[in-house]
């Protein structure tokens, strides 16, 4: 299945870019390992980037010639040539697009219906869904900490098929018809949970979604039929994933995850591409573990050291602005994503946040009720009881954000990249020093 198959050699600040014809990137911790770095740099050799799953729930933070661009639902590749594409497994809150093509025009970027596609099957994150997430969260004793975005609540009606779709929102009779069918329903609900029926009818909001249905019309795409054209004739795709493996909502640390499928697999069976047509799955991988929002992080670090972390980090959320949970390098969860999500290469980020830290703990092994594990429990309670089993490495003094090249790096440095490495049992092929596009070089 993994060919891997490199038809495309290219330079980039020393860097070989080797593209392949269908690329999967996926996160392999709890998102935030700096997915948008990675496809940002790889975008150039791509034809068409595609998110496949999540919604603005996401944040890529994308640094060009230092100047920092948030994006949460405009793919990672937007500052290139490649046509970006929104498959029809993401949930899409059009108010949030339009701000994001509203800011990057500003900024000279021009996203128009020839760049951006939007799968007429998407379903579109209407202003009930973020109500009903608040209100769900509020009411749960032991909280989930979502993004209160209404992803959740989206994808509930995916799944009841009581979604609106992109399709809905582009035409105005159709969605006020939609509206109709689904108002006592969704009326009924947000009563029940406590909140105010009355937005189910509120002009101002729907008046809006109009709108903005009249402006991302021509944006309409058959994403699955689009991406399969253009691996015939041999364009090069890259499927860009949002969160990270252990907030897969089949897979991840339930029920503390996303409500969507966050792995490689999901990639093929959201877009509507075959598993025999991928080349390559990418995992991005911190080089220590961070998470937002509830869940156990067995390394969880809740003492000065974490503060260290997060500062040196900017461990804050892209999205809600919450200080991320940091932790050491936990290797049974990340052998856990290897097997979930099949990588083929590894691209190590944030190797500079850890200079001066001695020792460096890697978590090798749990245990649990005096066994000793060294893959994750299944059960998320179980996973919360385990105590991290760690090695110590010696870690490296000075400063890595200038570094260009493995010889470069300090010993204590290469020696943490080479265990974790071994450990990891999947080649290493960037390591990123820094947020900048520069600030990456091969193993
Ligand atoms: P939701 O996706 O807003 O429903 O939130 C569910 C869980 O996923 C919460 O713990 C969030 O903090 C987490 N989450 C959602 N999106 C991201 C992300 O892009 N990065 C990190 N955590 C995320």
């Amino acid at each position: 299945m993994f060919m891997g198959n490199t038809n495309k050699i290219l330079l980039f600040n020393n860097l070989i870019l080797c593209s392949t014809m269908f690329t999967i990137i996926t996160g392999t911790q709890f998102g935030d390992e700096g997915k948008g770095k990675i496809v940002d740099l790889m975008a150039r050799e791509y034809d068409l980037i595609v998110r496949f799953q999540g919604g603005d729930n996401a944040g890529h933070t994308v640094v060009v010639n230092g100047k920092k661009y948030k994006l949460h639902l405009t793919p990672s590749g937007v500052l290139f040539d490649a046509r970006l594409l929104i498959g029809p497994g993401t949930v899409l809150n059009p108010q949030t697009l339009a701000r994001e093509l509203d800011t990057l025009a500003d900024d000279g970027t021009v996203v128009d219906e020839k760049k951006l596609g939007i799968d007429a099957k998407t379903s579109i994150i209407m202003p009930y869904h973020v109500e009903l997430d608040g209100l769900g969260e509020s009411a749960r004793s032991v909280k989930i900490g979502t993004t209160k975005r209404g992803i959740g609540y989206a994808y509930i009606d995916k799944v009841a098929r009581d979604e609106v779709q992109m399709a809905d929102l582009a035409d105005e009779e159709r969605l006020r018809r939609r509206l109709e069918e689904l108002t006592p329903i969704k009326a009924a609900q947000i009563q029940s949970m406590g909140g105010d029926p009355s937005i189910m009818e509120d002009e101002t909001w729907i008046r809006t979604y109009i709108e903005l249905g009249r402006r991302f019309a021509p944006f309409i795409a058959d994403v699955s039929h689009e991406i399969n054209t253009a691996l015939d004739k041999g364009k090069k795709v890259l499927a860009e994933g949002a969160q990270g493996a252990h907030l897969d909502v089949i897979h991840g640390t339930q029920k503390f995850v996303t409500s969507s499928s966050c792995i490689a697999g999901s990639a093929c069976a959201n877009l509507g591409v075959g598993p025999t047509r991928v080349d390559e799955v990418m995992g991005i991988l911190k080089a220590y573990i961070t998470r937002v929002g509830e869940g156990p992080l067995p390394t969880e670090l809740k003492d000065k050291m974490g503060d260290r972390i997060r500062e040196a980090g900017g461990e804050f959320g892209t999205t809600t602005g919450r200080p991320r949970r940091c932790g050491w390098f936990d290797l049974p969860l990340v052998k856990k994503s290897v097997a979930l999500n099949g990588y083929t290469q590894i691209a190590l980020t944030k190797l500079d946040v850890l200079s001066g830290i001695h020792p460096l703990k890697v978590c090798t092994a749990y245990e649990l009720d005096g066994v000793r594990l060294d893959y994750p429990p299944e059960s998320t309670a179980d996973l919360a009881r385990c105590v991290p089993v760690f090695e110590d490495l010696s870690g490296w003094e000075g400063d890595l954000t200038g570094i260009r090249s493995m010889d470069a790096l300090p010993d204590g440095a290469i020696e943490y990249l080479s265990r974790l490495e071994s450990l990891v049992g999947v080649p290493f092929k960037y390591i990123s020093v820094g947020p900048g596009r520069e600030q990456t070089f091969m193993k």
